[in-house]
């Protein structure tokens, strides 16, 4: 679907379930999505049940008729292998494919998302129903993609997870000698003599909370351990597809930052990143891009598809308004923008029945194309008709990355102290958020990514550093590079264990500090940050929160200081010449004046440009794929905002030329789609 030869432009279309209406109304659906110029539909992702009645029954003759009229129809397909919701007969007859919540409770049938991964029940039939599936449509040549089951994720507690977690750990660690001293099992007795000691940390074991543990070894592994199961289901359909349709691409619908799974180990599985996004209405603009950058991040940098989002609203908040006009336009822009190659919605007709009735689709309940949203929805399909192939394949060029790892995530969120405030996705966006409003580019990368392309590397809390990080960020910083790392970092290593000999570990002389200790702040209580006088730039004084390592200088500059308390007067940012590149050290959360002067201090040291300056909620990005650039402005304001074009430009949807220094005005909710010329 994704770099796929049958594919010349945006796709656009999204989550179709006809198997859920009579027959007569599929001629009306196919009308109007050729109305609203939909080309690609997501189909069979929850029916398993109605393709195999019993045990030994395949019935796909609904399938076959839906298959036949879309490809009559031209329209291309992400076919569904179905397995994100067993039957309920199999339930019934085989309950090991129940899952156990973190509570130990033992669920019954109902939902969805709902096999346990290490179920052998589950493994055999969905590898069976894969199989079948793919036989009997590997010659249509509409599919562009497989979609394995759906939106995997959350967890299992049962007996067969808990079996299969002592083999994962006995593949891990060899001896229980080595478990014992990964996870410092001699606190609180708790020494294993054997691997079938081990139980699943939850409720009724080590956990007071699904955060809190009382016991982070144990924890920590199995959530890596559950993200591996639910990796190993998708592997096990992905690998019987592939071996049946070699050519057609295979991936799944991710969800952002979703904690439970490692999407950086997923990712390279996957023909091509699928991601779904659904930001409330008052989600800033920024954390939605930086979700699309993570996405991209996740396949070092190559597009993406934007699998679902609503045309117009959900049905799961505890508010759900209604998306206003113009806001789908600008997130979907905001999505092809960022890398998206697909335009996808959730859904195409309204269900009649059950919790998604109220969900929004592109034809609603009056069943018919006289609405607000099926209107704007087709404004779009049109216009992405006129943008054609012009950005599929484009890539970002970025000079600026920020670190993101799952590992680091999960450690920091289930440490015990030294605060419960601290969220690490919160971190990341701060320095994120600076990043965007100057209109810098930005690519999230994991620990495993290569850094020398970039000119400034941020790895907001990197609490854990993992074997051989030390000599990478060293060997970057050496050859000129600029690192920014912040407060409780170098903690620990892969097991979550102390590093001894000072804090920040591993990087301690990277970055030139020791940090004696920790301060936690309490909500609304604050330190200060006083820049010295020879930073100018960053002059001022600003608000600390949150946590204040308390540091001495081994060989770093104090660029500012605490300005209370018993530590007033010690350093609280600084930064270390590094042979040829420098490491930079933010001992606290900054608020975000600071950090935006910050930011912007760094980027023109390194003659970092923003695409295009602009006002404040306008966004500028560029896709650019050999010598054709596109640029993308968004209007996130609720007014019209004046932009001054830094050359000279074609705007692709009204086809017509601005010359350098024009100044256009863009519209509440504006978009413009630019080509170089
Ligand atoms: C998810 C699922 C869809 C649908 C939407 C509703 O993204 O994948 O099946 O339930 O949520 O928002
Ligand atoms: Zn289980």
């Amino acid at each position: 679907m994704i770099e796929d030869k049958k594919v010349s432009k945006i796709l656009y279309g999204g989550d179709y379930n006809p198997t859920q209406w009579p027959e007569e109304i599929w001629q009306e659906d196919m009308r109007l999505f050729s109305l609203a110029k939909v080309d690609v539909v997501s189909i069979n992702i929850f029916d398993w049940a109605l393709n195999q009645p019993d045990e030994e029954t395949y019935d796909f003759s609904i399938l076959d008729k839906v298959m036949d009229l879309l490809r009559k129809n031209n329209i291309k397909v992400c076919l569904g292998t179905g397995t994100a919701a067993h039957p309920a007969w199999m339930a019934k007859k085989y309950p090991d494919i129940l899952r156990v919540e973190f509570n130990g409770m033992k669920r019954k049938f109902g939902g969805r998302h709902n096999s346990c991964p290490n179920s052998p029940t589950f493994k055999k039939y969905a590898s069976e129903m894969v199989k079948h599936l793919s036989l009997r449509y590997k010659d249509y040549n509409n599919i562009v993609a497989w979609h394995v089951s759906n939106e995997y994720g959350g967890a299992c507690y049962c007996e067969n997870c808990e079996k299969q977690f002592r083999v994962w750990l006995k593949r891990k660690y060899k001896t229980i000698e080595r478990l014992n001293e990964a996870w410092n099992t001699r606190f609180w007795g708790h020494t294993f003599y054997s691997f079938d000691e081990i139980v699943v940390p939850n409720l009724l074991s080590e956990h007071f909370e699904v955060e809190r543990t009382m016991f982070q070894g144990i924890s920590l592994d199995y959530a890596r351990f559950n993200s591996d199961s639910m990796l190993e289901n998708f592997i096990t359909e992905r690998n019987i597809l592939k071996k049946i349709t070699p050519n057609i691409q295979i991936t799944t619908n991710f969800m952002g930052f979703y904690k439970p799974l490692d999407y950086f180990k997923w990712a390279k599985y996957l023909d091509f990143i699928a991601w779904d996004n659904y930001p409330s209405n008052d989600t800033s603009y920024e954390k939605i891009a930086m979700s699309h950058d993570l996405m991209r991040g996740l396949k070092g940098g190559k597009p993406f598809a934007l699998m679902e989002q609503t045309p117009s609203v959900t049905n799961w908040l505890p508010y759900n308004a209604l998306k206003r006009p113009g806001v789908m336009r600008l997130w979907s822009y905001e999505a092809v923008a960022h890398g998206s190659d697909t335009v996808m919605f959730f859904q195409m007709r309204r269900t009649i029945g059950a919790c998604e009735k109220f969900h929004g689709a592109l034809i609603d309940h009056v069943g018919n194309e006289n609405t607000r949203v099926f209107r704007e929805c087709s404004k779009l399909g049109e216009e992405l008709q006129l943008i054609g192939d012009k950005v599929l394949g484009g890539r970002i060029e970025a000079k600026v990355a920020i670190v993101f790892d799952w590992d680091n995530w999960w450690a920091i969120e289930y440490s015990a102290g030294p605060s419960l405030d601290l969220k690490y996705v919160d971190e990341v966006f701060k320095y994120y958020k600076e990043l965007m409003d100057l209109n810098i580019p930005v690519d999230i990368i994991s620990t495993d990514d290569v850094l020398d392309k970039y000119e400034v590397v941020i790895a907001p809390v990197l609490y854990m550093i993992k074997k051989g990080y030390k000599d990478k960020l060293e060997d970057y910083v050496a050859k000129g590079g600029t690192f920014v790392t912040t407060f409780f970092s170098g903690i620990v290593n892969e097991n979550d264990k102390v590093k001894l000999g000072g804090y920040p570990g591993d990087i301690r002389k990277l970055m030139g500090i020791w940090v004696e200790e920790i301060d936690a702040l309490p909500k609304g209580v604050f330190n200060e940050i006083v820049v010295e006088e020879k930073f100018k730039e960053l002059k001022g004084s600003y608000k600390a929160e949150l946590l204040c390592d308390i540091i001495h200088l081994e060989g770093a500059e104090m660029v500012a200081r605490y300005g209370k308390d018993f530590y007033k007067d010690t350093p609280c940012i600084t930064k270390n010449k590094f042979k040829e590149g420098e490491a930079w050290y933010v001992a606290t959360s900054c608020e975000d004046t600071f950090l935006s002067k910050f930011i912007n201090y760094l980027c023109v040291k390194k003659n970092i440009k923003p695409i295009l300056c602009a006002q404040k909620d306008i966004e500028v990005t560029r896709r650019v794929k050999e010598d054709r650039e596109i640029t993308f402005v968004l209007n996130h304001s609720e007014e019209i905002k004046n932009i001054v074009l830094d050359k000279k430009y074609k705007d692709i949807l009204k086809d017509e030329i601005y010359k350098k220094e024009s100044e256009i005005k863009l519209n509440a909710k504006g978009v413009l789609v630019l080509e170089s010329i």
